[in-house]
């Protein structure tokens, strides 16, 4: 059993360290053991306390009882041998005249019914009794008439009566010449008792079935007993020489005259045997009881005690059963509660990297759309910056020997009012005179266009910025207004809408600390959307609140300078605003309400990163449904500061 409990304790710690959690403590099941165990040893120790005590008292009381006989079978001794010593005290019996005792013995016999005779013996063997009267036969031999005749009252044991035949037992007392005690015994007085009346006393003696009592004399012959019976004339085998060792040990301790109770084998059984000895008597009388007529008496207690411990065994199992489930119950909730961790953990984990793939996904697209493009204007810009400077620095000197020339011309016609009529001809097919007067407006107007080209080239160099990869000090209305200049064919009239309004509200703002390129590309993405915006406020018209006769694009560009050093740049529209039920998508990388091909769904997620990553800012927006967009951007004037 306790193999079984501790290879489950075994097996529960075993599956503690799989989970590698903190064993729970073995203090549980140690306790129930240790508990267990002690209450088995305090159980164990007072049923045999208990057993003991009531085992005991039941031997007790069977020895009472035999005692209780021997007691009975003593006093009725003693008062025969009073009577028999108190009649041979008397001068009558002293006078040894038969004929005058004779009728106050047989009164005697009478009287008492304990003798069925009295004898008078005289020292020369003869003898007179009750019965016959004087006797022809001799009883010198009578070991109990030596005895007395010796001076001791005695009572002898069993032996035949010579004149009746009938098994009987003499208690025999001295006669002796006077009073005094100590003088010389002149015959003995004995009477008869029948072994029978002793026999029906010991027999009384009883404890349940099977019990039987039994008596040896001083020499262990059994001369009572259910089965032999000794006499002097038919003396049986003495106990003291049975066969078997434990009777014969019990004989020798009868015989010694010590008194108790006992267990010993008799008859190859187990078997009680309480033995007194007699005080009147050299005997002793032995009651033996079968065993179980005793230790019956324990069956409530042994009953009690089997309950007691095999609920104990009950209780200790169902405990055991108990732990280990409870056990097994916490070990599966840490398991269980540590899956379900590790799930989250990981679901959590995916997610997070699905959403920075999703980004570095947009960035990677972005940034080599933006990078290319950057390449492409800064080329662009490059080459057309050379041919431009080289006209735009020819067009004043052309502008001076022009001018030159004309004032040549002038003074011909001045001094030959009258050329020649091929000159003339010619001067009226060139219409000279309107020549002379367009040419130098026609070149400032080409200086004009040289100039707006170099213009231009700058503008494409602000918004490329390929040379500036970290921060820089910036003039924010320079990067709006150089973005604007690419959208300007966007946000003239088309068949689409009419032309859109761009109204600048620009505060005087320091210069901002920032990546200029990046932020050049929100500008443009916030404004594209803006445009878009608005010309689908003409496309689908029925979505506008407003008059849609009446009413204009207009893009309202308003910046300001915050009170905790951050600029702020509002891009209003007045487009078609963002549905409410769309509004949390928008910063979303590939979120798009517009068709394939035209929207991407990424410059409002990469917008969004540019401003609070790259420059701790902010990037909300206001819209309405058929009323427009504020996208409001802030960020701080430093990055130190921020
Ligand atoms: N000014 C605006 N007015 C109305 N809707 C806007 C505005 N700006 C952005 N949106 C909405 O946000 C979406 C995402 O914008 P964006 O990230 O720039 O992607 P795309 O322009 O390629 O669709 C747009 O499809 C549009 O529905
Ligand atoms: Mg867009």
């Amino acid at each position: 059993m306790f193999y079984l409990l501790f290879r489950d304790l075994f097996k529960v710690r075993q599956s503690q360290s799989t989970t590698k959690q903190q064993l729970p403590n073995l203090r549980t099941p140690l306790i129930l053991i240790s508990c267990t165990l002690a209450i088995g040893f305090v159980d164990i120790t007072s049923y045999f306390v208990v057993r003991k005590l009531i085992l005991q008292q039941l031997q007790e009381k069977a020895l009472l009882q035999v005692n209780q006989g021997t007691d009975e079978i003593d006093q009725w001794l003693a008062t025969c041998s009073t009577t028999i010593q108190t009649i041979a005290n008397t001068d009558l019996a002293r006078s040894l005249n038969w004929k005058l005792l004779e009728p106050l013995l047989n009164s005697e016999v009478k009287r008492t019914e304990d003798f069925f005779k009295i004898s008078l013996s005289l020292p020369d063997g003869s003898y007179y009794n009750t019965e016959v009267g004087k006797s022809n036969s001799s009883n010198n031999d009578r070991d109990f008439i030596q005895k007395a005749l010796a001076g001791e009252v005695n009572i002898s044991d069993p032996f035949i009566s010579r004149s009746t035949g009938i098994p009987s037992v003499a208690i025999a007392a001295p006669i002796r010449q006077s009073y005094n005690p100590s003088s010389r015994p002149i015959a003995v007085l004995n009477g008869s008792l029948k072994v029978d009346r002793i026999t029906q006393v010991v027999n009384k003696l009883h404890y349940g079935k099977g019990s039987y009592a039994f008596a040896l004399n001083s020499k262990g012959e059994p001369i009572i007993h259910p089965q032999v019976m000794s006499t002097q004339e038919k003396p049986a085998p003495s106990f003291l020489n049975s066969s078997d060792s434990s009777l014969a040990a019990l004989a020798r301790r009868m015989v010694n005259k010590e008194q108790r109770i006992e267990l010993i084998s008799i008859d190859g059984t187990h078997k009680y045997v309480a033995y007194v000895h007699l005080k009147q008597a050299n005997w002793s009388i032995a009651l033996v009881i079968p065993r179980e007529n005793i230790e019956s008496q324990l069956k409530a207690l042994n009953l009690l005690a089997s309950i007691l411990g095999g609920l104990l065994v009950v209780a200790f199992i169902i405990s055991w059963r108990q732990i280990q489930l409870s056990n097994k119950a916490k070990i599966q909730v840490v398991m269980l509660s540590q899956q379900q961790k590790t799930l989250q953990q990981q679901a959590q984990e995916l997610k997070q990297a699905f959403k920075e793939l999703q980004q570095t996904q947009a960035q990677l697209i972005q940034a080599e759309k933006m990078s290319s493009l950057s390449q492409l204007v800064a080329g662009v810009a490059h080459e057309i910056n050379n041919p431009v400077s080289f006209i735009y620095s020819n067009l004043t000197p052309a502008q001076e020997y022009i001018a030159d020339l004309l004032r040549v011309v002038q003074l011909y016609q001045h001094h030959y009012p009258e050329p020649v009529a091929e000159i003339q001809d010619e001067s009226e097919a060139i219409e000279l005179d309107f020549l002379i007067e367009d040419l130098p407006n026609l070149l400032t107007s080409m200086k004009a266009g040289a100039e707006r080209i170099k213009k231009i080239v700058l503008s494409l160099r602000n918004f490329s910025r390929l040379d500036e990869a970290e921060m820089k000090m910036v003039n924010i209305h320079e990067g709006i207004d150089s973005t604007l200049m690419f959208l300007e064919s966007r946000l003239k009239a088309t068949p689409n809408h009419p032309e859109i309004e761009v109204i600048k509200e620009y505060a005087v703002l320091p210069l901002v600390e920032c990546f200029a390129g990046e932020l050049n590309q929100v500008f443009i993405n916030l404004l594209t959307n803006a445009i878009d915006a608005i010309e689908e406020s003409f496309i689908h018209p029925q979505y506008l609140h407003s008059d849609p006769d009446n009413r204009k694009g207009e893009i309202r560009i308003k910046t300001e300078i915050a009170a905790d050093k951050q600029i702020i740049v509002r891009i209003i529209d007045n487009g078609v605003g963002i549905p409410e039920n769309l509004q949390k998508q928008v910063f979303n990388p590939f979120f798009t309400t517009k068709p394939v091909g035209k929207g991407t769904g990424l410059a409002l997620s990469i917008s969004y990163q540019i401003v609070t990553e790259k420059h701790q800012g902010k990037l909300q927006y206001n819209s309405t449904v058929g009323q427009g967009t504020e996208f409001v951007m802030t960020i701080p004037l430093s990055q130190q500061a921020a």
